[in-house]
């Protein structure tokens, strides 16, 4: 039946009518938010390219996570800044660090809320990768124009070592539940990392903690914002040998799958909003809870652009929150958590 029989406009007449129609909606519970803890006390940071995001000293977290669960939200993800990084990422999975700390003092002062830990090397590396840095050299023999005899030359290849990096996540990993982590969401990119957490976890006797793992995560200069907040850019190269290429949907569903047959409870797709397609496939695809992640970068545009009255940040953050939603996110892990929350109530 067409026109004037069909009138769809009929449906949007006022907003009571649109409401009632409404088929997605976003509600605090599907919200995490991210925090960044950091060594001292009464510390709150603001991170400049993240207007609203401070990192945070473990007194300073515990009254972010209050206010987070008063607000309805259920959990939050945990990224710290260590004292020192080294080589073997001692800050990540020391019994001590920042994270482990941060979360014993949120599992006694804030319960009942969720902790997912982030589990990665990045920020405790002294080079900032997310893995082991194998460094190989070359000798190449290099014929100097007019020069009688040959030079040698010396090319120095790095190598980010994939099974080296796997029993350093397991460690990680392990130390984070130890200390009361509820969710174990590993973002490294490594494969057969989700296999070796698990076994390791089930070792230790961790059997009924949770992984949600970072499945489709791709190398993304949406990340930016977030580096400046966790100090973790990598001191050379990049992350392209281990995050994926942005171009590969079919690539992103193969992640999904091995991550889910090594164990994954859940899994996440990552930047959300350029990746919404990736989402939707997988939420078609896979009857396991999906969760995406509205990156820095993503937070950072709306804000900058919002900041100069170039847009209306507060509805553009709802419009960007209910199109990962509508996408097939259960889980939407955003800086905006606590604005959206409040204008939800
Ligand atoms: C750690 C990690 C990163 C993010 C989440 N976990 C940075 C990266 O991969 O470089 C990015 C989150 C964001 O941009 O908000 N590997």
């Amino acid at each position: 039946m067409a026109f004037p029989v069909t009138r769809l406009r009929r449906l949007r007449r006022n907003e009571q009518m649109r409401s009632l129609v409404r088929e997605t909606r976003l509600t605090p519970q599907s919200f995490v938010l991210p925090l960044f803890v950091c060594p001292g006390e009464a510390v709150r940071k603001p991170v400049v390219s993240m207007p609203g995001v401070s990192n945070l000293s473990i007194d300073e977290l515990v009254k972010e996570a209050q206010t987070a669960q008063s607000l309805g939200i259920p959990a939050v993800i945990l990224f710290g800044l260590p004292e020192k990084k080294d080589t073997s990422a001692s800050g990540a999975w020391s019994d001590d660090g920042i994270v482990q700390r941060a979360t014993r003092a949120l599992k006694r002062e804030v319960p009942s809320l969720l902790v997912i830990g982030d589990v990665c090397l990045c920020e405790y590396m002294s080079h900032g990768h997310c893995g082991v840095v194998q460094a190989e050299t070359r000798e190449a023999s290099v014929q100097a124009s007019g020069a009688v005899a040959a030079r040698k030359a010396v090319a120095i290849e790095y190598e980010i070592a994939n099974d080296a990096t796997l029993d350093i996540l397991a460690h990680t990993a392990v130390s984070q539940a130890r200390a009361g982590m509820d969710i174990i969401a590993p973002s490294d990119m490594m494969d057969g990392r989700v296999a070796a957490i698990r076994k390791a976890l089930d070792e230790a006797g961790y059997q009924n903690t949770p992984i949600l793992s970072y499945a489709a995560k791709f190398a993304s200069a949406f990340y930016g914002p977030f580096r400046e907040a966790a100090d973790s850019a990598p001191q050379f190269g990049d992350r392209r040998s281990y995050q994926m290429d942005g171009a590969n949907l079919r690539e992103a569903l193969r992640e999904i799958t091995t991550d889910l047959e090594e164990g994954a409870d859940m899994i996440m797709v990552k930047p959300a909003m350029p990746y919404l397609d990736v989402i939707s496939e997988a939420r078609r695809r896979f009857d396991v809870p999906v969760a995406a992640y509205q990156v820095s970068g993503e937070y950072a545009m709306i804000q900058a652009a919002a900041q100069n009255n170039w847009i209306d940040g507060k509805k553009v953050m709802m419009e960007s929150l209910i199109s990962i939603k509508r996408a097939g996110a259960d889980v939407i892990l955003t800086y905006f958590a606590k604005e959206a929350a409040k204008l939800l109530a």
